[in-house]
C-alpha cells in the first residue's frame, strides 16, 4: 500500500483538497494518521468495527487493549457515555481541549473495538487544530491510538509514523512535531473521585485541584501496565545516582570496551563523557517534548548500552519518569 503524506499548517484551516480526501478515508472505513498535541494517533471511524480493526491490524496491538474516542465538542463527548459526575464538568471547563483522557460509562455508540468489549469508554478532545478540525468536518468520534508500531515509543513527529507504519497505513496528515511529547493522562472518572490510570502531561495536582480530589492506583493496578512496554533495541539503563556514580559507571562499561550512550539533561550530557549522546533540554517541558525523539535515536547510533538520568518526580516529571521506568531494561540507585 502507498502511504500518502499531506503536509498540513498546524495554525491554518486544512485545504479543502486535503481535507476532503482525509475525511473520504474515514468514510470508507479506512485508517489515517493525525497530528495531536500529544503524539500522533492513528484514527478510525469509531462507530464501524471493521474500521476500527484496521487500526489493530496496522500498529499490531493486542485486540484487548482499548482505544480512546478523540471529539472535537463536549457535546459529542456526551453522545458517547452514560453519566458523568460533575468533577468530571470541572474537568472538561477546565482542562479540554487538552491532554487529558476521562474513563466513562459507554452508551454503546462507539464500535467493539474500541472499548474492547468494556463497559467503559476513554474519550478525549485533543487540543490541536488540525486533530479538531478532522474530528469536525467527520462530524463523529475518531478511535486512536498512539500511531506507532505496537511496543515503540509514541510518535511525535510525522517521520516517527513513517518510519512505523509506511505501506501499512493510506495517509498521514503531517502537522510537524506534536507540542507535548507525551501520552494525555487517562482518569477513571466512574467513582466519587477521578482515578489516574496512566500519569501524563495533566499533572495528579492539576487533576486534584479541579476535581476536589485525586486517586493514585497503584500503576501494576491499571489496564495500561498489562501491556507490553516499549523496551528500546538498544538497552537502557535508568542510573538514579549521584554524578560521580554516573562517571565511574561509564567509565567501567568504557573500559570493558562498551560505547556508551548518554540521555539526558543538557547540564548532565554536557558532564557525561559517553561516545553519543541526545539532549532533552533543561526545563521538565522541554524534557517531555523530546523524550521520544531520544528514546529512538540510540537505535541508528553505534552504542552498545544507553545511560539515562532520573529526574525529579515532581509535577510532570513523574510521567516523565513513568515513561523512562517502562522503556529502562534496568534501574541502578
Ligand atoms: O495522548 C494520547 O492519549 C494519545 C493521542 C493519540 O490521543 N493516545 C494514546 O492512545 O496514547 P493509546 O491507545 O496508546 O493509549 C490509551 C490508553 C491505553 O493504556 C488503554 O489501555 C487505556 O488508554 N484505555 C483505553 N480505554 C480504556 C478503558 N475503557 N478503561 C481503561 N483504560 C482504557
Ligand atoms: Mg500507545
Amino acid at each position: 500500500m502507498k502511504t500518502k503524506r499531506w503536509k498540513v499548517q498546524p495554525t491554518k484551516e486544512i485545504e479543502p483538497e486535503i481535507i476532503q480526501e482525509a475525511i473520504k478515508l474515514l468514510k470508507e472505513g479506512e485508517v489515517l494518521a493525525f497530528p495531536t498535541e500529544t503524539v500522533y494517533g492513528l484514527g478510525a471511524d469509531a462507530t464501524k468495527d471493521q474500521a476500527v480493526q484496521r487500526i489493530f491490524q496496522a500498529k499490531g496491538r493486542p485486540a484487548d487493549n482499548p482505544l480512546i474516542a478523540h471529539v472535537s465538542s463536549k457535546a459529542m463527548l456526551e453522545s458517547l457515555i452514560i453519566d458523568k459526575p460533575a468533577y468530571v464538568d470541572k474537568l472538561i471547563d477546565a482542562y479540554s481541549p487538552g491532554p487529558l483522557t476521562y474513563v466513562l460509562k459507554s452508551n454503546g455508540s462507539c464500535a467493539k473495538g474500541v472499548t474492547a468489549g468494556l463497559s467503559t469508554l476513554a474519550v478525549r478532545m485533543p487540543n490541536h487544530p488540525v486533530a479538531l478540525q478532522l474530528i469536525n468536518y467527520f462530524d463523529g468520534p475518531i478511535a486512536a491510538p498512539s500511531a506507532n508500531t505496537s511496543g515503540k515509543p509514541s510518535p511525535v513527529t510525522a517521520d516517527h509514523v513513517y518510519a512505523d507504519l509506511v505501506g501499512k497505513i493510506p495517509a498521514l496528515l503531517d502537522a510537524g512535531p506534536t507540542g507535548v511529547g507525551l501520552e494525555s493522562t487517562v482518569i477513571d472518572c466512574t467513582g466519587d473521585l477521578p482515578v489516574i490510570l496512566r500519569p501524563g502531561a495533566i499533572t495528579e495536582e492539576e487533576i486534584s485541584a479541579v476535581a476536589g480530589g485525586v486517586i493514585s492506583a497503584p500503576s501494576s493496578q491499571t489496564r495500561s501496565d498489562q501491556y507490553k512496554h516499549y523496551k528500546p533495541e538498544v538497552p537502557l539503563y535508568l542510573l538514579d545516582q549521584s554524578i560521580d556514580q554516573v562517571k565511574e559507571f561509564v567509565h567501567q562499561e568504557q573500559v570493558k570496551g562498551n560505547r556508551i550512550g548518554v540521555l539526558g539533561s543538557h547540564s548532565f550530557i554536557k558532564e557525561i563523557e559517553g561516545d553519543d549522546s541526545f539532549s532533552l533540554g533543561e526545563e521538565s517541558q522541554e524534557i517531555a517534548r523530546n523524550l521520544y525523539a531520544g528514546f529512538r535515536y540510540f537505535k541508528k547510533a553505534r552504542v552498545d548500552l544507553v545511560i539515562c538520568q532520573a529526574f525529579s518526580k515532581e509535577g510532570l516529571g513523574k510521567t516523565i519518569m513513568n515513561r523512562i521506568e517502562k522503556a529502562a531494561n534496568k534501574i541502578i540507585s
